[in-house]
């Protein structure tokens, strides 16, 4: 087991490179199930869920090359329908190979998905929409897996309750082979959608955006090879926007989408934060002024997204006055409140009164554990402290690190590997920035 060894505080100064976006990534190597071409994938970050996406192609009948940052994806002699457990219950997209598995073999046999610990995460959209295109799909909770099959997959008209990310890339990826069209109703617009919209049109398939939130896919006989380079992260982005500013630095980010941050840079704005275009694919991101606190609620794209609310909070630390994070999306996303308080912030839980909560929040309400509460306020600004910390998830991971390198003290991280999932070699590149960040595996200090 690793952990990080933290020695608080730092002042991030200097330049980082924006790896390529996991939430693309993941799916582009998905989408090298479709054909038996070649497909070369650039801009492929190193991460550990990219590895055990790696794995699961080539349970799967794949060989996958990566070299430096991309992938060279080609097919082995002969394929499996399974996905074995132990790596599928690890990493929470192995379900969507799901589409293409039953549309090229007619059968999947996938494990229920892990993931980030972020709440229930059902797949429940995903599967109602893969029965709409004839698939038959049960779940035997006595081994665990999601048992699927179809003679042929053919088009239909899907309409999903509510937004669902992956669930849209899932039914993309099921209905581009089969036979007829299908529309998709309130399918989601985050950008990362597009970015995979775009690898899947190289290939060969028939897929157009025809309004809002609608998306026409005619299904096609067969795709073929493809070279495609996957756009940079926009999470990561942010985390080293917070990481600038909470520390009163000053970092250049390269590779920047900030034109996909709106929500982002409307807020950071209003607390004071400071944040320039350089050029094109260039933003700095550096502390302006004392910040004041500005609230923020969770929401699907173009919105502020879920995934910034976890470092936005510690930002808010740093705030002066009170400020309010609500999360609409996942419904148990506070798993970093607790870790921060043991620093010294002051935070909060509160339930905002909401008429209809079963249609305004985006999980199912009936997930939601009882004990959970879906707002925080947050009361600064606090000087951090050290502490020993445990992350539960990805994007909290992020939040801790920062937080401990912004405190004073001596800090120790467990759980790392949750931001291993997500993030490239984070501590180098936090310390090239200035952070004082050592991983030790528990066997060395002992
Ligand atoms: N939901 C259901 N049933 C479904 C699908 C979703 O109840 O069948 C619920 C979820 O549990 C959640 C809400 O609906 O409460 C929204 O889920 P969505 O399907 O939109 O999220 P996701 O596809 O599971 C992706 C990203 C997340 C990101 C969200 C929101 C990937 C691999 N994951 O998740 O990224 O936060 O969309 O944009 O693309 C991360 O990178 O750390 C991460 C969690």
């Amino acid at each position: 087991m690793e952990k990080f060894i933290v020695d608080g505080p730092a002042k991030l100064i200097g330049h980082v490179m924006i790896a390529g976006a996991k939430n693309v990534a993941l799916k582009a190597l998905v989408a090298s199930l479709l054909t038996d071409e070649d497909i070369i994938i650039k801009n492929v970050p190193h991460i550990r869920d990219v590895h055990l996406m790696l794995e699961v192609l080539g349970h799967l009948g794949k060989h996958a090359a990566l070299t430096g940052s991309t992938v060279t994806i080609t097919k082995n002699s002969s394929h499996t329908c399974t996905v074995p457990l132990e790596v599928g219950a690890r990493l929470r997209t192995s379900s969507m190979v799901l589409g293409p598995l039953l549309s090229r073999y007619g059968k999947a046999i996938i494990p229920n998905p892990g993931g980030c610990r972020i709440g229930a995460r059902p797949i429940d959209r995903h599967i109602d929409g893969l029965k709409a295109m004839g698939a038959s799909i049960s779940y035997t909770s006595d081994d665990g897996y999601f048992h699927a099959e179809a003679k042929e997959l053919h088009g239909a008209e899907i309409t999903f309750e509510k937004n669902t990310h992956t669930g849209t890339e899932t039914i993309l990826l099921a209905a581009i082979l089969a036979k007829g069209t299908t529309t998709l109703h309130n399918a989601a617009e985050e950008v990362e959608v597009d970015n995979l919209i775009d690898l899947l049109q190289h290939m060969g398939a028939h897929i157009k955006r025809t309004g809002k939130r609608e998306i026409v896919i005619e299904g096609v006989s067969s795709l073929h090879s493809a070279e495609f380079e996957i756009m940079p992260d926009r999470n990561e982005e942010v985390t080293f926007a917070v990481a600038a500013i909470a520390s009163t630095g000053d970092i250049t980010v390269h590779n920047s989408r900030r034109q996909y941050l709106g929500a982002f840079l409307e807020a950071l704005t209003k607390a004071g934060g400071g944040y320039e275009a350089i050029d094109a694919e260039s933003t700095r991101y550096f502390y302006k002024e004392a910040l004041t606190a500005v609230d923020v609620t969770t929401e699907i794209y173009p919105g502020f997204m879920t995934d910034w609310q976890a470092p936005w909070a510690l930002l808010m630390t740093q705030a002066k006055g009170e400020s309010v994070v609500h999360e609409t999306v996942f419904e148990n996303r506070f798993t970093y409140v607790e870790e921060l308080k043991k620093m010294g912030a002051r935070i909060t839980y509160f339930d905002p009164d909401i008429k209809n909560p079963e249609e305004f929040y985006n999980f199912n309400w009936n997930d939601r554990p009882v004990d959970t509460h879906q707002a925080i306020r947050i009361t600064g600004p606090t000087n951090l402290h050290n502490a020993v910390l445990s992350i539960n998830d990805l994007r909290a991971g992020a939040t801790l690190l920062l937080a401990t390198i912004i405190g004073s003290g001596k800090s120790y991280l467990y759980g790392i590997e949750q931001v291993d999932r997500g993030y490239e070699h984070i501590e180098k590149r936090l310390c090239a920035l200035g952070a004082h960040i050592d991983r030790v595996t528990e066997d060395a200090i002992s």
